[in-house]
């Protein structure tokens, strides 16, 4: 082995450490940015290493250096200029940019070694080349479905063809026949493309039937198929940076899916498959029925609150789309100072992505040790004077402790046992299932309508002058 050989493989190692750590990283809050600049770092350094070292990159290095310089301008402006209600989105045409590529990497080396090859290509060559194109390019298709299904582009709802487990099951069938021919009997060119054709199809096909409400779920499964392929192209490649890249990706995209449908108590099968998930929120204004709630103004949740010993805050979806993060930090400040303790309860599937409310109040400067996980918080409500749920609703909601009601069985917040709960959102909308909430009918509870943002303004003026 060669000098330059085993500095590569000793670049590879340092960057696998790196992506290693940073996922441990960017298991917690507060070391979630150092987690994402050392996997960055590490990137950085196989990408250049690779630059530098291999065969005909120095030559073509106007074509590398175009290409890099384009995907890093539009990565950094579309991350930096993404609202927070639109890093789904975001993260998945990035998922998918990523399949693409490795899709595109499992084409190049089969057209190149079929070209040239004699007879039948070596079994795990054509294997890992077969798994990254197929799976790289439905994560690509898949992944740009549910970009448009979370932007409003293509429709939310569950999209059928009419006879979609027919041509489901006639594409699942072609791909395998076409790949066992290819492996097992004979190298050819146009088979494999249209191989190719049938899986980019075979993405948009099953990603279209699943409802917009549950494409985060989705993403997140599309990002373990990006990682699986990403991890093929490794192989195919003899690169073992990418190989354990895209593994470490598969498996925590894996795992991340699990949390997800456990945390929404629904099985992976009825997410992909029961076409569910069409979303509610506003657009089902009135679900909650006309049974009288109590409301409340701005000054006097603001003088319970500044006078209570803790507060509980709960915050959900409505709170990102209201953007009030901002001021919930200006509130929070206001009652510490009264000697009040604040603290936040944060429940895994709050928002629409994982980590949503975290990343939202991170933003506003909130401390880590002031966000509670809800096994870590649930026993604290009983013992604490007002909660106030700022555009949650699902989380809070005690219908799920009832038999028979669709979301049975997810662990929610125990927002009644506090001795006052105030609910902050702007009508008599539902939550993304779709389902009234008796809390809000709840004789501890009170209403305070409108927008959170100036609601929680209002709270801020009203505290101050408390
Ligand atoms: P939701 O149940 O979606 O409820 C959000 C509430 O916010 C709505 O009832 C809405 O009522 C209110 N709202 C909307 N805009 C508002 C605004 N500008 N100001 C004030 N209120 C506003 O939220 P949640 O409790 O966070 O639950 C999340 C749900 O999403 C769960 O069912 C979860 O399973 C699902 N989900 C989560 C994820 C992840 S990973 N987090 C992924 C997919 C699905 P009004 O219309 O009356 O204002």
């Amino acid at each position: 082995m060669d000098t330059l050989q085993v500095l590569t493989y000793l670049v590879w190692l340092v960057a696998s450490v790196t992506f290693i750590i940073a996922l441990k990283f960017l298991a917690s809050p507060k070391t979630a940015r150092t987690g994402n600049l050392l996997g960055a770092a590490g990137m950085a350094l196989v990408v250049a290493w690779t630059f530098f070292t291999s065969p005909g990159m120095l030559e073509n290095w106007w074509i590398v250096i175009v290409g890099g310089a384009v995907g890093s301008v539009a990565g950094f402006l579309g991350a930096k200029r993404v609202a927070m209600t639109a890093m789904p989105q975001m993260v998945a045409i990035f998922n998918g940019a990523g399949g693409g590529a490795a899709a595109v990497v499992a084409i190049a080396e089969y057209l190149e070694f079929a070209d040239h090859g004699d007879g039948l290509l070596p079994l795990p060559f054509v294997i890992a080349t077969l798994l990254g194109a197929v799976i790289g390019s439905v994560a690509l298709t898949g992944s740009v479905v549910a970009f448009g299904k979370l932007q409003g582009i293509v429709t939310s709802r569950p999209y059928m063809l009419p006879g979609q487990q027919m041509i489901t099951g006639a594409m699942f069938l072609a791909l395998f026949v076409i790949g066992v021919y290819i492996v097992g009997f004979e190298n050819s060119i146009p088979l494999f493309l249209v191989f190719c054709v049938i899986a980019l199809a075979a993405g948009v096909v099953l990603t279209m039937p699943i409802g917009g409400a549950d494409m985060p779920v989705v993403v997140s499964l599309l990002n373990s198929y990006t990682g699986i392929a990403v991890a093929a192209s490794g192989f195919v490649l003899g690169n073992y940076a990418l190989l354990i890249a895209g593994t470490l990706v598969g498996a925590s995209g894996a795992i991340l899916t699990q949390l997800m449908t456990k945390a929404m108590n629904r099985s992976l099968f009825n997410v992909l498959f029961a076409g569910f998930g069409t979303g509610g929120g506003a657009v089902a204004a009135g679900a909650e029925g006309e049974e009288q709630l109590r409301e409340i103004n701005a000054e006097d949740v603001a003088v319970l609150m500044a006078y209570g010993k803790r507060v509980i805050i709960v915050p959900g979806y409505g709170m990102a789309v209201a953007q009030a993060q901002g001021p919930v930090r200006e509130l929070m400040d206001l009652l510490i100072a009264k000697g009040v303790d604040v603290q936040f309860a944060i429940h895994p599937v709050a928002g629409r992505m994982p980590g949503h409310m975290n990343v939202l109040l991170a933003e506003a400067n909130v401390p880590y040790d002031r966000l509670k996980e809800m096994d870590e918080i649930n026993d604290d409500f009983a013992d604490t004077d007002v909660a106030l749920v700022i555009g949650a609703n699902d989380v809070v909601n005690p219908s799920a402790r009832e038999e028979g009601s669709p979301i049975s069985g997810m662990p929610i917040l125990n927002v009644d046992a506090a001795q006052n709960i105030v609910v902050l959102k702007r009508g008599r909308g539902t939550g993304f299932a779709g389902i009234p909430n008796p809390l809000f009918s709840n004789e501890k509870t009170a209403m305070l309508f409108g927008d959170a943002k100036p609601s929680i303004e209002a709270l801020v003026a009203g505290v101050k002058q408390a």
